[in-house]
């Protein structure tokens, strides 16, 4: 097997002086998808946050081996590493395009990428982000993500609020990103996590309480009932 893209160790945050992640240590495979899960409130947010460098952090975050946990978050972002956050953030006074223009980083954008991916968007291209569906906007947030050529994707909650037929558009948005690119994948979509994740992580918490294949705990129904509250069986929540 290849070596990991990112490895985390001992990782450690807090906000506003409170810790929120206490000891945090797992490997992302160079490729596919590894789904980051846990409850409300485990610190799913925090890891993908402090990792970016956005919350105060402690330990060691190696990216394809090299250190990167001393670097301010725009050398992260130089770096190759994407980031779309819990809450979407597109700049709504502004174009589809615009708000992908912006996001643009490096000589060549993969610009046909997006637009095959996201017909939507392409049609959608003069309209302010702001007036997009719910679904329409997350799109515009991974296409600003996708755009530029990153070693690793942290996509956080994705799918949230989501309708079914737009949970599945996303989704397949992100199957078909993850053969260009790894990503690390907060969704608390269980069915989603089934369809894309190669490897699932658990925290609760704020530290790591599971890692191993995502249908070994899927199909478990005993740690997923423990670890995560929810029955992974019995009903698609697609
Ligand atoms: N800005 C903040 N100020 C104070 N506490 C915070 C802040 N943001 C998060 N926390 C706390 O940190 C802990 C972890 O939150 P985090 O957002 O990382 O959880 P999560 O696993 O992403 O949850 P969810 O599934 O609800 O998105 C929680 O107890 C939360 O209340
Ligand atoms: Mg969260």
């Amino acid at each position: 097997m290849s070596a990991p893209i990112l490895t985390v160790s001992g990782l450690e945050c807090s906000i506003a002086g409170q810790q929120v992640v206490e000891d945090v240590s797992f490997d992302v495979p160079a490729t596919g998808i590894t789904a980051v899960l846990g409850r409300n409130g485990a610190g799913k947010t925090s890891t993908l946050r402090g990792i970016m460098g956005l919350i105060t952090r402690s330990g060691e975050v190696r990216l394809a081996g090299e250190r990167i946990d001393a670097l301010p978050t725009h050398k992260l972002v130089q770096r190759g590493i994407g980031y779309v956050p819990e809450d979407r953030e597109v700049f709504g006074s502004l174009s589809v395009a615009e708000n992908l223009a912006l996001a643009e980083r490096g000589p060549n954008p993969r610009r046909e990428f997006v637009a095959d991916l996201f017909p939507d968007l392409v049609a959608r291209r003069d309209q302010a982000a702001g007036t997009l569906s719910g679904g329409q906007q997350q799109m515009v947030s991974v296409a600003r993500a996708l755009i530029n050529d990153n070693r690793l994707l942290l996509v956080d909650e994705p799918t949230k609020g989501l309708a079914p037929k737009i949970v599945q558009e996303v989704a397949d948005a992100l199957a078909e990103a993850a053969t260009t690119v790894p990503i690390l994948l907060v969704e608390q979509n269980l069915e989603v996590v089934r369809q894309l994740a190669d490897d699932a992580i658990v925290i609760s918490s704020g530290r790591v309480v599971y890692t191993g294949k995502a249908a070994d705990i899927l199909d478990d129904e005993q740690l997923t009932t423990q670890l995560l509250g929810v029955h992974a069986e019995g009903g698609s929540q697609l």
